[in-house]
């Protein structure tokens, strides 16, 4: 098989990181001796800016011609916000059904938590979040705007199918995770004592598709009550599946206790087998357009997510090179993190093709 992957490199610091991420797979290409191919999309931005498009439908067509998607960063400080992120990032999402975000919360060696006395042992958790329905693609609307009674609506969808196949993705997981050694528990995130109509269909989903795995511990956690153990004892995590909108705040979060924005990946993953739809592989970070251009942003989210897209992609066809690929280029990042040890890793003094290349020689 050639992979075929369509790059987005995207706004800001998003070429940059994603250029370190292709020299990175250039290498274990080589060394493991697989093949593949690539094609640079200019969604983003600049495209936006000279031509007032974002994604179109013949672009998303273009898409499904590929295995992957691997994308850098959106976002531009001369576009109002909301364009690019509804318009491309989201429409990616949506359109190619890209339903599981899938978001490890891992300290890796050497990394720097802001949580006093916690580990590596402590901080190592994968949250599924949904990332097709709730607040993100419900209606809304503003009548009577900007008069004292202005009224504006945005309102929190989720379907039984769209809950359950993702309730049943995390249980899989729960699964993977507990055959490498990890305790076995599913953890619900939500707000069912609010939210009482979504928050029912969550829970009962949760429970109904939860008797079929009598292997996994099944919990529950209200949104903010987790907020608080992953910032006092992220331990009893081990996975989380969560709505769309609490999984972007909890991701953040997530990601500043394994030590910042510099080092956390995510996939936006259509995990059928028989869909054509790709999925897309991004760092959780955005543009940073104050330190566009100048070789300073840490490439080590976009390499590791090169390492979930490898992986992910060929566990769905079976590729088991890849799959290898992607565990080496983790285990590399997890290589040179450990020399960012007494460093911040978002302003940690290393330029980014130095990192990239750090990268490359722990492969
Ligand atoms: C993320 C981002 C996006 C989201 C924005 C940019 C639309 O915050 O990927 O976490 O809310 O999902
Ligand atoms: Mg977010």
């Amino acid at each position: 098989m050639i992979l075929k992957l369509a790059i987005v490199g995207g706004d800001g610091t998003g070429p940059e990181v994603v250029a370190e991420g292709l020299k990175v797979l250039d290498a274990v290409g080589q060394d493991l001796g697989f093949q593949y191919a690539s094609k640079p999309f200019d969604f983003g931005a600049e495209r936006f800016l000279a031509t007032g498009q974002t994604l179109t439908d013949g672009d998303l067509d273009d898409l499904r011609q590929y295995d992957a998607i691997y994308l850098g960063a959106v976002g531009h400080p001369d576009v109002k916000p909301g364009i690019l992120e509804r318009g491309l990032l989201l429409k990616m999402r949506f359109d190619l059904d890209q339903y599981i975000n899938l978001r490890p919360v891992k300290l890796y060696p050497g990394v720097e938590t802001p949580l006093k006395n916690k580990t590596p042992d402590d901080i190592d958790f994968l949250v599924v979040r949904e990332n097709t329905e709730d607040l993100y693609c419900g209606n809304g609307g503003t009548a009577r705007l900007g008069t004292p009674q202005e009224i504006s609506t945005q309102e929190m969808i989720a379907t039984r199918f769209g809950v359950e196949r993702c309730v049943r993705y995390a249980f899989e997981q729960a699964v993977a995770r507990k055959e490498a050694g990890y305790p076995g528990r599913l953890t619900l995130v939500h707000k069912t004592n609010v939210l009482t109509f979504a928050g029912d269909t969550w829970f009962r989903c949760f429970n109904e598709v939860g008797e079929e795995y009598s292997d996994i511990q099944r919990e529950y956690h209200h949104v903010d009550a987790c907020c608080m153990y992953m910032a006092t004892k992220p331990e009893v995590y081990d996975t989380i599946v969560v709505p769309n909108m609490f999984g972007d705040i909890i991701t953040d979060l997530g990601a500043a206790i394994a030590g910042g924005m510099g080092v956390a990946a995510s996939g936006n993953l259509n995990p059928d087998p028989d869909s054509t739809n790709p999925s897309m592989f991004e760092p959780v970070h955005g543009s940073s357009p104050d330190i566009a251009g100048q070789n300073k942003a840490n490439p080590l989210a976009a390499i590791d997510s090169l390492a979930l897209l490898l992986r992910e992609t060929g566990r769905l066809k079976d590729e088991t090179l890849l799959v290898q690929a992607g565990e080496r280029i983790n285990a590399a990042v997890q290589q040179v993190t450990p020399r960012f040890a007494g460093k911040t890793l978002d302003r940690s003094g290393y330029s980014t093709t130095e990192i990239g290349q750090m990268v490359i020689e722990a492969l």
